[in-house]
């Protein structure tokens, strides 16, 4: 292996097919990071970049076993090198039938499960499965939560919403945890990100929001590589809102 290759950082991604994820393997690629991206299918051919098929593994996040099994396909492919930084950035916001928001009555048990299999288990163990990985480089963990975590949201249904609060608590739990081994843990809090996770009616939303107008993809992916790199070398235990004010 060249110096070059030594000296290159890596990433491990979550949810990098589409949207925010998407955004985010593009800002790290280009400043010349390796990315490992996993989701539940390939990569899509809208969201090409070097090596993106071969470091790509197909896990779904919300099934145990199926996870261990990715966890431990993602230690084989960092062969045992350190890892610079850790994005947990799937998740899933299941909506009930002709696109009704799901409550605290009308959420079925087991979807509510699932909801909190992908957004905040999946988080912690491969925070765990990769921490020696993580403590080898001093790197980053990254919890993507939501404005739905601390406020009730028209659309975001209530498992999603207290899986992401859960998320944030972790984040707390985690940086004290982590911290030790020189591992920093912080999360970002979106708002209404033009993606595909919007329901029809976001638009409606942006009038009371003080800076009128959705936020972008890519704005999301630079506050995640802030957090990734030295420009945030002592900031732990974080959460940074991207909402254009939406939470004042
Ligand atoms: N967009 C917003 O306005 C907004 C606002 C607040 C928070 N957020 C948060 O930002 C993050 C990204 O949101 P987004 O809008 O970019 O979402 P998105 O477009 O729906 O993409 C979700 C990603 O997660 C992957 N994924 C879903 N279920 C999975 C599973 N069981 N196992 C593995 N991967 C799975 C998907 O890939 P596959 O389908 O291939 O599995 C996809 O790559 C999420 O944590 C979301 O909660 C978004």
């Amino acid at each position: 292996m060249s110096d070059q290759s030594n000296s290159r950082k890596t990433i491990v991604l979550t949810g990098a097919s589409r949207g925010i994820g998407h955004a985010t393997v593009k800002r790290f690629s280009s400043a010349g990071w390796r990315v490992i991206t996993c989701s539940r299918h390939p990569i899509s051919e809208h969201c090409p970049w070097e090596a993106g098929p071969e470091d790509h593994v197909e896990i779904d996040l919300g099934d145990p076993i199926g996870r261990r099994d990715g966890i431990n396909e993602i230690k084989k492919r960092l062969g045992g090198g350190p890892l610079h930084a850790l994005v947990n950035n799937a998740a899933i916001s299941p909506k009930g039938e002709d696109g009704v928001r799901l409550n605290t009555q009308n959420t079925r048990e087991e979807d509510w499960k699932k909801v909190f299999e992908v957004n905040f288990f999946a988080p912690i163990l491969l925070a765990r499965g990769l921490r020696d990985e993580l403590a080898l480089a001093k790197g980053a963990v990254v919890n993507v939560t939501s404005i739905a975590g601390s406020r009730v949201h028209p659309f975001a249904g209530s498992a999603y919403a207290t899986s992401k609060a859960a998320l944030a608590s972790l984040t707390r739990e985690m940086a004290a945890d982590f911290g030790p081994d020189g591992i920093r843990v912080n999360s970002i809090a979106p708002g209404e990100i033009d993606t595909a996770i919007l329901s029809p009616g976001t638009e409606d939303l942006v009038a009371n929001i003080p800076m009128r107008r959705l936020g972008q993809p890519e704005e999301v992916a630079k506050t995640i590589y802030y957090l990734c790199t030295e420009m945030s070398d002592y900031v732990t235990g974080a959460e940074i809102h991207i909402n254009g004010g939406q939470h004042v």
